[in-house]
């Protein structure tokens, strides 16, 4: 069973010139998703350690740290250190995912591990008691905008099965290509965390946006407002 739907913004595509402003837009999710990328695990370069810090600094949502780095091992530790709620690692990017979660954990973050499309869900079945968050891509990582990928539901719905096989409670959460027409479907399929950043930065009333992307999701899972920590 899924938990309580939460909504995300990437502020990946948000104005930076008028960064404090973009912030106070979402004010009303769940969570904020910072994506950290270096230019080396994907084609593109955004955020880092200070303009990390600097986002932490004007929100009070808990910031969920998307990392698209590689040597994660080396680099994520630094954003639990910093005070982002979630630090998520690719499993591709980590040569010592247990070791990782653990200090992740020490350092009071909650750890999660992400997979790009093509990487199965067999690699990550191991950490699911670990781990706090699961990260299924649903477009190829590195830029926002692009459409959700399709064979991606039946991937979450192997993922919830799998979780529900361990008698976890483990968040699922989905990133990339979420809108009005495909929340539904990826709730449906048991994915409860929902990454937004088109769909929610490029809509006039970013709050009406999320408390839209909420209540579809929520109508699939029958809940509300998410109550969870991070979430
Ligand atoms: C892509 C990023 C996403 C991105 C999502 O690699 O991880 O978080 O910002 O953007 P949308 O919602 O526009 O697909
Ligand atoms: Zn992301």
């Amino acid at each position: 069973m899924s938990n309580t739907p939460a909504i995300h913004p990437s502020i990946l595509n948000a104005d930076q010139a008028h960064l404090a402003e973009e912030l106070a837009r979402i004010e009303s999710a769940d969570g904020l998703h910072l994506d950290v990328m270096d230019n080396h695990f994907v084609p593109n370069m955004f955020a880092g350690p200070s303009f990390t810090q600097t986002v932490l600094e004007h929100t009070s949502l808990p910031v969920d740290a998307h990392l698209m780095i590689e040597d994660a091992d080396r680099w994520a530790p630094q954003y639990a250190e910093m005070g982002c709620a979630v630090v998520t690692a690719h499993a591709e990017a980590t040569r010592a995912p247990f070791v990782l979660v653990k200090e992740l954990h020490r350092l009071g973050a909650q750890a999660g591990i992400a997979l790009r499309p093509t990487t199965p869900l067999e690699v990550v079945e191991p950490l699911l008691g670990e781990i706090d968050m699961l990260l299924i891509m649903t477009v190829e990582p590195g830029f926002g905008g692009q459409s959700f990928v399709e064979p991606m539901l039946r991937k979450i719905a192997a993922a919830r099965s799998m979780v529900s096989a361990q008698g976890l409670q483990l968040r699922i959460q989905i990133d990339g290509g979420v809108s009005l027409t495909t929340i539904e479907r990826a709730a449906e399929a048991g994915a409860d965390v929902f990454v937004a950043g088109s769909a929610v930065y490029k809509s006039q009333d970013a709050a009406q946006a999320i408390s839209t992307l909420r209540r579809l999701a929520g109508a699939v899972s029958g809940e509300g407002r998410s109550t969870t920590g991070i979430a």
